[in-house]
């Protein structure tokens, strides 16, 4: 690796499992001092036990556990440079007319108000030791058009991007930058739960995928390196779509890169195809 987060200090929520794993294992092979967080403790010290890292159990809707996790970050390695709210479930499903307000607010409070405690703690931490870090938390397409996911979680998903936009202009005196990442599927435990299995999750993200084939995990852990690290430092307020063009190629997208075999793309010149 190239040590492109050499000596910064990384707290990384949702971290036993899918993305948040993945970023753990790609930010410590990249020289990060990462900590991580979940509210899967066993998965999570078992994961930060093979990284040699830190590990601080919170549940992310309880903000007292968020502040915890800061203030452990910084009592095992004196300081934050990147906080990463990736933590997430799928929540209520269904329609908005058989919603109940308490599924409204228990989702609302893992996939939202989780990010503004990630970002309130983080964000005081950084501006108390001198300003400069890097925020970044997981929205997803679902956040950015209509349609493509649960009603309550497409809302905190967008409000997710909002949060993101707000604190970025605020947090510029301080030198702190803050981002989001909104993918589409990615094959993670998350999706497989609500496909049935990593088969039927895997054909089910490639089918809808303009470039034919399932975003992995990893994938996402590299658009958060880059978000991460100095090669980004004016990069700030934006949420990246990892979503393969599907959201730009409108529905028409997976019909027209995959119809290279019924000949679409046999019809246009050849510098076209
Ligand atoms: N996988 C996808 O297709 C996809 C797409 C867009 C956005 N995302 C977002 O990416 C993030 C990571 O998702 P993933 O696919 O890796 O899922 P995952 O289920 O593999 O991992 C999520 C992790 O979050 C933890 N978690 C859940 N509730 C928590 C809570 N209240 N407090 C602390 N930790 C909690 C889980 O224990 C788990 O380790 C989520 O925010 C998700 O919404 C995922």
């Amino acid at each position: 690796m190239n040590g492109r987060l050499q000596g910064k200090v990384v707290l990384i929520t949702g971290a036993a499992s899918g993305i948040g794993a993945h970023t753990a294992r790609l930010f410590a092979a990249e020289g990060a001092h990462v900590v991580l967080s979940d509210i899967n403790a066993e998965a999570g010290q078992r994961l930060a036990a093979e990284l040699d890292a830190g590990f601080a159990a919170a549940d992310v809707s309880v903000e007292a556990q968020v502040e915890a996790a800061v203030r452990y970050s910084v009592a095992r390695h004196g300081r934050l440079d990147c906080m990463i709210n990736n933590a997430g479930m799928i929540g209520v499903i269904g329609s908005i007319l058989d919603t109940d307000a308490k599924d409204w607010d228990r989702t609302l409070a893992v996939l939202l108000d989780s990010v503004f405690y990630g970002i309130k703690h983080a964000g005081r931490q950084m501006r108390d030791q001198g300003g400069g870090g890097s925020i970044l938390s997981l929205s997803s397409l679902a956040g950015v058009v209509g349609g493509v996911g649960p009603q309550v979680y497409s809302v905190a998903k967008a409000g997710v991007i909002a949060i993101t936009r707000g604190a970025a202009s605020e947090l510029a005196h301080y030198n702190i930058r803050v981002n989001a990442v909104a993918p589409d599927l990615v094959v993670t435990p998350l999706v497989d739960q609500v496909y049935g299995d990593r088969a039927a999750s895997t054909e089910r993200a490639a089918a809808k995928s303009p470039l034919g084939s399932a975003a992995q995990p990893l994938e996402i852990a590299e658009t958060l390196l880059y978000l991460a690290s100095d090669a980004a430092r004016h990069v700030s307020a934006h949420t990246v779509v990892v979503d393969s063009g599907l959201s730009t190629a409108g529905n028409s997208a997976s019909a027209l890169f995959h119809s290279r075999e019924a000949g679409f793309l046999g019809k246009l010149p050849a510098q076209f195809q």
